[in-house]
């Protein structure tokens, strides 16, 4: 099973940037081409740019998605954008349920389920963000919140195919701080045992790490025991940093 990178733009650069940060990325692919035989590179820009990334994510092997998508199909949902429009514009992942949504915009577990059967719907793979906060964790809660937010979150018919995890404690989000490889392995070790009793069959499904995964700390994290793969935000700008993860989980 290839590892998945996956990177999350989220609101940031503009037209011109995302162009020149896609080709940076297929150029750093190019050089050393044998990286996708053990990588999947996924990148979700803001919706806007989908289009532009189109052509080049193509030519390369590069997959790419969305950030987030309507609960609804189509209709008077003025702003919205479905998962049917994602998949449309060549989208064939979207993230749901990332920290910020759930702390921004008021995104329960719920919510994020009926998000997640919409993508479905659309063909797309649901990226699911799990996660305890700071204060969570100093209390020692750090599965419990997990697991009820994997409980509530995960739709019916959620398998391997249709859906990626992506652990991400919030407090290691864009803070440079990272959970130690004991806390990762822990974590991940009981999200792959509560799969296994929730759904059918959960075999081969994805389970990322997130919170400031940078070149430097990537052969620690994507070394560690059922993690498969990492969802990537401030270095995922950087070109060189988001293959440079890959280059420096494989070599060590
Ligand atoms: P970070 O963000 O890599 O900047 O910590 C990760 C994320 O929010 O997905």
């Amino acid at each position: 099973m290839k590892k998945l990178i996956a990177g999350n733009w989220k609101m940031n650069g503009n037209l011109g940037q995302a162009e020149e940060l896609v080709s940076s990325i297929a150029a750093k692919i190019q050089e050393q081409p044998s990286i996708i035989d053990s990588y999947e590179f996924l990148i979700c820009p803001p919706f806007l740019y989908m289009p532009a990334i189109k052509d080049i994510c193509a030519k390369h092997g590069i997959v790419f998605g969305a950030q987030d998508c309507s609960v609804h199909e189509a209709g008077a949902y003025t702003g919205e954008i479905s998962a049917q429009m994602i998949a449309d514009c060549g989208g064939t992942y979207v993230i749901l349920g990332h920290s910020e949504r759930r702390q921004y915009h008021g995104e329960t577990s719920q919510l994020v389920a009926q998000k997640a059967t919409a993508a479905h719907g659309a063909g797309l793979v649901a990226v699911i963000c799990v996660g305890e906060t700071e204060s969570d964790r100093d209390a020692g809660k750090e599965n419990e919140i997990v697991g009820a937010q994997l409980q509530a979150s995960l739709p019916e018919g959620a398998n391997a195919e249709n859906t990626v995890i992506a652990y991400e404690p919030v407090w290691a989000i864009g803070t440079g701080k990272t959970a130690s490889s004991d806390d990762v392995a822990n974590m991940h070790s009981f999200i792959c045992a509560q799969l296994k009793e929730q759904l059918a069959d959960s075999k081969n499904l994805r389970i990322l790490y997130g919170g400031s995964m940078k070149p430097e700390n990537a052969h620690a994290l994507l070394s560690t025991p059922h993690v498969d793969g990492g969802l990537i935000g401030g270095a995922s700008l950087k070109a060189e940093q988001f293959i440079g993860i890959a280059v420096a989980a494989e070599e060590g």
